[in-house]
């Protein structure tokens, strides 16, 4: 029986979704019930992210807010509120936090939220503050307790960490190596998500392609063996995954794509840029053309699949044919979606000492120009869309009465005029409209509105 409030402000990637889920899971027991709502909450988590320029400087000036909430709620007479730092913040500034802010009563790493409900225990018999950024030895995941219902679309982490040191990247310092939870885990938690009403689930990993878990049957599984036995599963009919590195695509997970149907026709696949010279000063281990040569082998596999990518103008040394050579490659690819940045500098990391850093109002000017070219692919494929049919998964209600949104297998939403009960269902559309940012249109089948309670519950918003 929940007695108590808890309120997880989530930043950043997906992995940050997953992991607040999970520690809302480990709350629970302890008499946790979560809510949107921090000034009233008896338990404040900031889940940070450390990717975004100054992040630090932000979660310095959120929990000053938080500071003085939670004084006006005392002033009420309301109990005291526990207000708590994780993530990639909390692991890469641990001390530096509980210095400058040490009203914070947790502060807690990626790998360690498994251990809140015993940092809540020492908090309360010592009365101070509790830090625990370890990387563990033991694996946090053999400690979480069995999923809840998360909904129609789920994610599952099935990998963490990275060990290829991008130059302007700070995973592999706050994220730590690279782990690949074991086959049966994995296959577990799907399992209980499935029974729990979940039809499409995204295998969420830093380097998710990088998986190598172990199997009970002695040998190491990549990704393309787990999603031929995760589609195996009853009741899952969706399987994605994020976010791949172009080095980690290989034959099998090629192979998945062309033989897998519940595998999904569309790829985040972050490039970063097109030019050869910045991607070997980025250390990503792989040239424009073996990126071409990829995505053509994908395509063969899979004519209709769809791609997303990442991309970082203004590289340090980046001259302006190379960046126009990122342009180029974008041409040739084709984008439905992408997230295009400027550079920007990460103390602690390579790149952040390399000569040439590019002045700022160059950076915004080929990042102006590359988002053109994006936002105009993404636009076209949107109005491509009109007059097609396709899959949709409804997940969640929509801002109007009587609309619900879903997500195509492209991965844009969708908004139909539909009754509740199409909610965790997959469904047959017709689109009518293309817009920039989504796709909206009609029910082709809408002889059997109902489904099973459980799969209606717990929409992802
Ligand atoms: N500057 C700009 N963008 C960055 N990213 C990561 N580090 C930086 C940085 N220092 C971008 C990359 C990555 C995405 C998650 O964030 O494009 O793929
Ligand atoms: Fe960062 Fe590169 Fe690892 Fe991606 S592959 S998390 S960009 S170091």
């Amino acid at each position: 029986m929940a007695t108590k409030t808890l309120c997880i402000k989530t930043y950043g990637c997906q992995m940050n979704v997953y992991d607040s889920a999970r520690m809302a899971d480990v709350l629970a027991p302890l008499g946790y019930a979560t809510t949107d709502d921090p000034a009233d909450a008896d338990m404040v988590i900031l889940n940070t992210c450390h990717i975004r320029e100054k992040a630090a400087e932000k979660v310095f000036s959120e929990l000053g807010r938080l500071r003085q909430m939670r004084a006006a709620r005392e002033a009420r007479g309301g109990g005291r509120t526990i207000l708590g730092v994780a993530g990639c913040v909390a692991q890469a500034e641990g001390e530096e936090i509980l210095a400058r802010a040490p009203f914070v009563d947790l502060v807690l790493g990626p790998q360690t939220y498994h251990r809140l409900p015993e940092m809540i225990a020492r908090l309360s018999r010592a009365g101070t503050a509790q830090l625990d950024t370890d990387f563990p030895v033991d694996a946090k995941f053999d400690h979480l307790p069995a999923a809840g219902a998360r909904g129609p679309a789920a994610f599952l982490s099935i990998q963490e960490g990275c060990d290829k040191f991008c130059t302007f990247c700070v995973v592999p310092y706050t994220r730590g190596a690279e782990y690949s939870r074991p086959v049966a885990d994995v296959l577990a938690e799907a399992r209980a998500l499935a029974a729990a009403g979940t039809v499409e689930v995204t295998l969420l990993g830093q380097n998710v392609n990088a998986y190598h878990g172990d199997a009970p049957d002695g040998t190491v599984w990549g990704l393309g063996r787990l999603i031929r036995a995760l589609a195996e599963i009853d009741g899952i009919t969706r399987i994605r995954y994020t976010t791949s590195h172009p080095r980690d695509v290989d034959d099998d997970l090629i192979a998945a794509h062309a033989e897998v149907p519940a595998l999904m026709p569309f790829l985040h696949l972050p490039v970063q840029s097109g030019a050869d010279r910045i991607l070997k000063a980025m250390n990503r281990g792989h040239d424009a053309d073996a990126y071409r040569r990829i995505v053509d082998r994908l395509r063969t596999a899979r004519p209709d699949l769809a791609l997303s990518s990442d991309f970082i103008v203004g590289f340090p040394g980046e001259t302006a044919a190379e960046a126009q050579a990122t342009l180029d490659l974008v041409d040739t690819i084709g984008f439905v979606q992408a997230y295009s940045f400027k550079y920007s500098v990460r103390p602690g990391t390579p790149a952040a000492t390399m000569p040439g850093q590019v002045p700022e109002p160059e950076k915004a000017a080929r990042l102006a120009a590359l988002q053109d070219r994006l936002n105009a692919q993404q636009v076209a494929f949107n109005r491509r869309s009109e007059g097609l049919e396709m899959d949709v998964l409804f997940d969640r209600l929509g801002k109007h009465p009587g609309q619900l949104v879903g997500r195509s297998p492209f991965m844009q939403p969708v908004h139909v005029d539909a009754p509740e009960g199409v909610l965790g269902t997959v469904r047959r559309v017709v689109i009518d409209q293309g817009r920039p940012n989504s796709l909206s249109g009609r029910l082709i089948d809408d002889a059997d509105d109902t489904t099973h309670p459980a799969q209606a519950v717990g929409a992802r918003s």
